[in-house]
């Protein structure tokens, strides 16, 4: 009795505990009119179902309430979330602090009745969607911190009233849009936004100058508005930003010289100004910002020396000046201390002297581009220290001892960009057979050495490059025939020899060249190898980029090249094989200007991907192959200068070509031409193309009949065989 009594009061007491907790769970637990809210956001979005069920709004994925059961926060990044997002129901959570909803498919515009209530904001994230229209005239709220619109499809000019009351702003990242009008860098002024840290810009189609006004952003680190249109000078007041840590505006059109008033900027490390139209002379005193890491000054017009302090800049991770005019002699600058150094392009300037001796005790380079400019000696073996370099562009120079660099280079186990092309002019092709039996350059992916007037024959060490893809030794004076062993080598895709005075035939185990057997899709996807600098700025001519495709320029990704066979210029006879058909790969194939004889074979028509045929100025007879009509890609082709004769195959894609393409060819006939084919004489070809033209025409009656006669003969046989069945049941 008693302990009943007692577990009585026990469990009363128990409840008497648990009453205020159990009261709380119920004022946690969602209002309703949150609930509607959050159900009406959902009910817009096509897929995939959020699984909003249960009654209590604030146990919900993704959704956090406070004490009251005001929903504060929507976090649902990355949910693959479609549909139109849609403003009047999250409009109606009043208490939102944190709006995340990036990496999703949402699209709409952001009506500004978006951002009337949401006077608690915070954070802001709807980066990665495809929201649209223009932005609100204001910022939602005076505590919003982060704001995070980029990559998706915004447009229109950013409001001045803007940021108008976001004091506590912090972070406001409006990339990959197409916003238009000016950068707004008045953000700062008059205290508005005084916890500034970062901005960002790029990626839009802002134009105009940039006006005054960062400098007031006394807290700012980033800043980002590259990828737009912006001319005009860099503000001075920038430099008044001491704070910053980055500053990014490449692909622009400013000027100007790079003030002596950056070294204010103590905390710099990345300073992008990539392509614009910045002149005068660097800094003097730039070495003073000892925490740079990356100098991306490439494509402008800066002129004068290198400053020597640059190099007390020991965090230095790259160093990027290609194409300027920079010049003076860098053998006396002291690269020692850059032990973090990955990247020197100092490509396309006017610099002279010899490769600084410092350079090959930094220890981290892996690229080193120094094409195009007035750099003379020869190559030290002290650059065998440099254990991850990768990347080597010595071309245009006037270095001397093609042999001695070769040498000392093939033990360069990482390097897998050799550019040379432009550099040892006149020197004879390195062939000593101890370079054969050495295996060296094992991981060579490209070699460049045309332009060069090299002498000698095209060298058997190569067949020991199990890496080449890609060769250049064109423009050379290279004798001898094309070695039958290129064809042999696994990756090679891109062969260039054109101007040299090759003889001999086309080797037909070229037509075996692994990677030229498949689809360029498909070869391509196996090797998304980048080089570690774009390969255009160094390629084979200074002036000229005509041995890479133009598209290809900016690129670094060795996957966009496409297969080339490139023979032009040479002394090359014999027959074209037929087994080229196989290079389904290839999109160039230049032989023109050798001493080809025989037909077009017929096969080449396999060459599906085939954007370039090049056959002028050979001795080419018979007609030309109907077939090659299903080129469908074919962009340039040229016969002219060959005795071919017959008519041009007509109503087909071949005849759209200039009559350029053809004339030259005595014997040839039709249109672009302006002779006409005479029936009688040229008999026996029209008869052979009508023919060909005719067959997809008159397959069709023969088709059906054998279907029919397939047909007949198809039930003949189920009816012997059902009568056979029958025949044995009933015995
Ligand atoms: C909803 O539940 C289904 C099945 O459990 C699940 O596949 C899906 O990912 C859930 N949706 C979300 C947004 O969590
Ligand atoms: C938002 O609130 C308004 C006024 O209280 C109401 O009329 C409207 O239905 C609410 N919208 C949603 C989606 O709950
Ligand atoms: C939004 O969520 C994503 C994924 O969790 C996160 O990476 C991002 O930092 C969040 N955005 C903000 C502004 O916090
Ligand atoms: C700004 O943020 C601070 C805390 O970081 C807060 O105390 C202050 O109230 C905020 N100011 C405004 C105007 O929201
Ligand atoms: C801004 O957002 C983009 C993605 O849209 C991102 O790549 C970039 O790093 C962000 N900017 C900064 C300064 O964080
Ligand atoms: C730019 O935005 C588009 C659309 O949201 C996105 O697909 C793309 O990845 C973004 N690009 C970058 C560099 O972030
Ligand atoms: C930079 O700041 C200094 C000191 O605050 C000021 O005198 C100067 O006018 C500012 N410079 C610019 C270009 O705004
Ligand atoms: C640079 O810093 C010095 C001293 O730190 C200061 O006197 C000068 O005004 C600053 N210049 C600019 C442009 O901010
Ligand atoms: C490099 O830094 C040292 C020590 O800080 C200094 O003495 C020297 O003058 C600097 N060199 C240059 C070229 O600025
Ligand atoms: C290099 O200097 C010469 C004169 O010394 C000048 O003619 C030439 O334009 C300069 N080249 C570059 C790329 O600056
Ligand atoms: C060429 O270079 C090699 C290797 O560095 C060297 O041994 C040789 O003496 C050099 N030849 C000339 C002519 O300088
Ligand atoms: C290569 O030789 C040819 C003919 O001898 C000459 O015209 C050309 O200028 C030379 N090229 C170079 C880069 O020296």
């Amino acid at each position: 009795m008693l302990v009943q009594a007692y577990n009585l009061m026990a469990h009363a007491f128990l409840l008497f505990l648990l009453f205020p907790y159990i009261i709380t769970t119920n004022i946690h637990a969602c209002k309703q009119t949150e609930r509607s809210s959050l159900l009406s956001f959902a009910f817009t979005l096509s897929s995939p179902p959020l699984n909003w069920t249960s009654i209590d709004c604030c146990r919900w994925k993704g959704i956090t309430c406070d004490q009251d059961g005001w929903v504060t926060r929507l976090l649902l990044p990355s949910k693959g979330l479609k549909g139109g997002i849609s403003p009047s129901s999250l409009a109606n959570l009043t208490h939102l602090t944190h709006l995340n909803l990036s990496h999703n498919s949402l699209y709409g515009s952001l009506e500004t009745q978006f951002f009337l209530s949401f006077n608690q904001l915070e954070i802001l994230d709807l980066s990665y969607n495809h929201l649209s229209g223009q932005l609100p005239l204001s910022l939602p709220s005076i505590n919003i911190r982060t704001v995070d619109l980029s990559s998706n499809h915004f447009f229109g000019a950013i409001p001045s009233s803007f940021f108008q009351q976001a004091s506590n702003l912090t972070s406001f990242n409006v990339s990959n849009n197409t916003f238009t009008g000016y950068v707004p860098s008045s953000i700062c002024l008059q205290h508005s936004s005084p916890f500034l840290r970062l901005l960002d810009f790029s990626s839009n189609v802002f134009s105009g100058n940039l006006a005054p006004g960062l400098g007031k952003c006394s807290k700012l680190q980033i800043f980002r508005a590259g990828h737009n249109n912006l001319s005009g000078l860099f503000p001075e007041d920038i430099y008044n930003a001491t704070r910053l840590e980055e500053i990014a505006l490449p692909l622009n059109s400013l000027h100007g010289a790079i003030s002596d008033k950056i070294v204010n900027l103590t905390n710099l490390a990345t300073l992008d100004l990539f392509h614009n139209h910045f002149d005068g002379e660097l800094p003097l005193n730039l070495g003073k910002l000892s925490k740079l890491k990356f100098v991306t000054l490439d494509f402008n017009n800066l002129e004068g020396a290198l400053p020597p302090s640059l190099m007390n800049c020991t965090n230095l991770v790259e160093l990027r000046l290609e194409s300027n005019n920079l010049e003076g002699d860098i053998s006396m600058l002291d690269f020692s201390r850059l032990s973090q150094l990955t990247k020197l392009d100092l490509r396309k300037n006017n610099f002279t002297g010899t490769i600084p001796k410092s350079l090959y005790s930094c220890r981290s380079l892996k690229a080193i581009g120094l094409f195009g400019n007035h750099l003379e000696g020869q190559i030290e073996v002290e650059i065998l220290s440099l254990k991850f370099l990768s990347f080597l562009s010595l071309g245009y120079n006037r270095f001397t001892n093609l042999t001695g660099a070769m040498k000392i280079l093939m033990s360069c186990k990482s390097l897998h960009a050799l550019l040379l092309s432009g550099s040892f002019v006149g020197e004879g092709m390195p062939s000593d057979d101890d370079m054969v039996d050495f295996h060296g350059f094992q991981n060579l992916r490209l070699l460049g050495l045309s332009y060069s007037n090299l002498t000698g024959q095209i060298p058997m060490w190569l067949s020991k490059l199990k890496n080449l893809e890609i060769l250049f030794l064109g423009f050379n004076q290279i004798t001898g025939p094309i070695p039958s062993w290129l064809g042999n080598l696994p990756r090679l895709f891109y062969i260039s020899l054109p101007n040299n005075r090759l003889s001999g035939e086309f080797p037909q185990q070229l037509c075996q060249l692994p990677r030229l057997l498949y689809e360029p899709n498909i070869a391509s996807q196996a090797d998304k190898y980048e080089f570690e600098l774009p390969v255009a700025g160094s390629s084979v001519s200074i002036n000229s980029n005509q041995q890479f495709p133009q598209q290809l320029l900016p690129q670094q990704k060795l996957y966009f090249l496409p297969g080339w066979i490139v023979l032009s210029n040479n002394n090359i006879s014999g027959y074209i094989p037929a087994e080229i058909g196989r290079l389904q790969g290839l999109r160039k194939l230049a032989l023109n200007s050798n001493n080809f004889s025989g037909i077009i074979p017929d096969q080449i028509s396999n060459l599906k991907n085939l954007e370039v045929l090049d056959l002028s100025t050979n001795h080419l007879f018979g007609i030309i192959p109907s077939s090659l009509a299903s080129l469908n890609f074919l962009k340039e082709f040229n016969a002219s200068y060959n005795n071919l004769e017959g008519p041009i195959p007509t109503g087909t894609q071949v005849q759209s070509f200039n009559a350029s393409a053809f004339e030259g060819n005595p014997k040839l006939c039709g249109a672009p031409l302006p002779n006409k084919c005479r029936p009688i004489v040229d008999m026996d070809v029209d008869n052979k193309n009508n023919k060909d033209e005719g067959n997809g025409h008159h397959q069709l009656p023969w088709f059906y009949m054998f279907v029919a006669l397939g047909f007949i003969v198809g039930f003949w046989g189920v009816y012997v065989h059902i009568n056979m069945m029958k025949r044995r049941l009933r015995g």
